[in-house]
């Protein structure tokens, strides 16, 4: 059988990045309005620090402002609420996104609640949650699930339609929501995770495999349906197999022997995170749009 084709997430994100900035430059035009997102970011997780500083990059690229807000890992809950509490207050502001995980002594679902919802530009929010499991009109939707449907419609179109889809994970972030905006393209979905009986066979009967479990290479070419679409959330760095001392960027898939099975597959690097961002972008200029009416 021939190999996947590779689905290209950084040249889509280069595309939809390209149509933001024509977005936000349109509304400068006509409004007089830059889109601004705060970025708040608690501690100084390395990883977090490096999403972060590409978020941040992203917004100059395409001409929005950024409002970065950089705390100490000791900042307290009370600090962080009023801190939204003034971002929530500030016209310039159309997205918040305060950067997961935080610092145990703090309460996530707390701190996520108190962002308004128009201003969640993460989706993550109870409202933008509810109103994506029920229909999906006015939702912001989660960036990661997002740009995954994206690329989807980009590589089956309307065949999304009927597809058996298994969404292997069930984060708040990714894996529910995805497993929403899969049934709102009629896919028949299931939800998948550590606990489930006989993950390979589930995994096999998928027409399309989103991985969002966190857990490097954990799925298997033998794991895969012949043609399936696999979709590769993860990121995940582990030592590099030959020079000591290195790492290396894997995703939740075995992509070397996945590529000889499926139909279509992102790569890890340059799939799926690119649309991360660019989705975020998107977020920010649609939560500027509503709020200039
Ligand atoms: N940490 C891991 N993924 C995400 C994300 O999409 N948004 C935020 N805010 N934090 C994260």
């Amino acid at each position: 059988m021939a190999e996947a084709k590779i689905i290209d997430g950084k040249a889509f994100a280069a595309g939809l990045r390209a149509r933001v900035a024509e977005g936000v430059a349109a509304l400068k035009g006509s409004h007089g309005v830059t889109p601004g997102l705060a970025v708040v970011l608690v501690g100084e997780d390395p990883a977090s620090q490096v999403y972060v500083r590409s978020k941040e990059k992203a917004l100059a690229d395409l001409g929005m402002n950024s409002f970065d807000h950089h705390m100490p890992a000791d900042l307290g809950e009370a600090e962080l609420l009023a801190l939204i509490d003034r971002l929530n207050a500030d016209p310039a502001v159309h997205g918040i996104l305060v950067q997961l995980p935080l610092p145990r002594h703090i309460d996530t679902a707390r701190v996520l609640a108190r962002i308004v919802p128009e201003k969640d530009a993460d989706g993550f929010h109870v409202v933008n949650a509810g109103l994506l499991a029920t229909g999906g009109a006015g939702a912001i939707v989660p960036c990661t699930p997002l740009g995954s449907l994206l690329l989807l419609r980009d590589t089956l179109g309307s065949d999304l339609k009927g597809k058996r889809a298994l969404v292997l994970g069930r984060s708040n972030i990714v894996g529910k929501p995805m497993a929403q905006l899969l049934l709102q393209q009629d896919c028949t979905v299931t939800v998948a995770h550590s606990r489930t009986q006989d993950l390979p066979g589930e995994c096999r009967r998928a027409d399309i495999l989103v991985a969002a479990v966190g857990r490097p290479e954990m799925v298997r070419g033998d794991w895969i349906k012949p043609g399936a679409v696999v979709i590769d959330v993860g990121i995940n760095r582990i030592p590099h197999p030959t020079e000591p001392g290195k790492t290396r960027l894997v995703g939740d898939v075995a992509y070397d022997e996945a590529v000889k099975v499926a139909g279509a597959i992102t790569p890890v690097p340059g799939g799926v995170g690119p649309m991360t961002i660019a989705c975020l972008m998107l977020n920010t200029l649609a939560a500027a749009c509503r709020a200039a009416g």
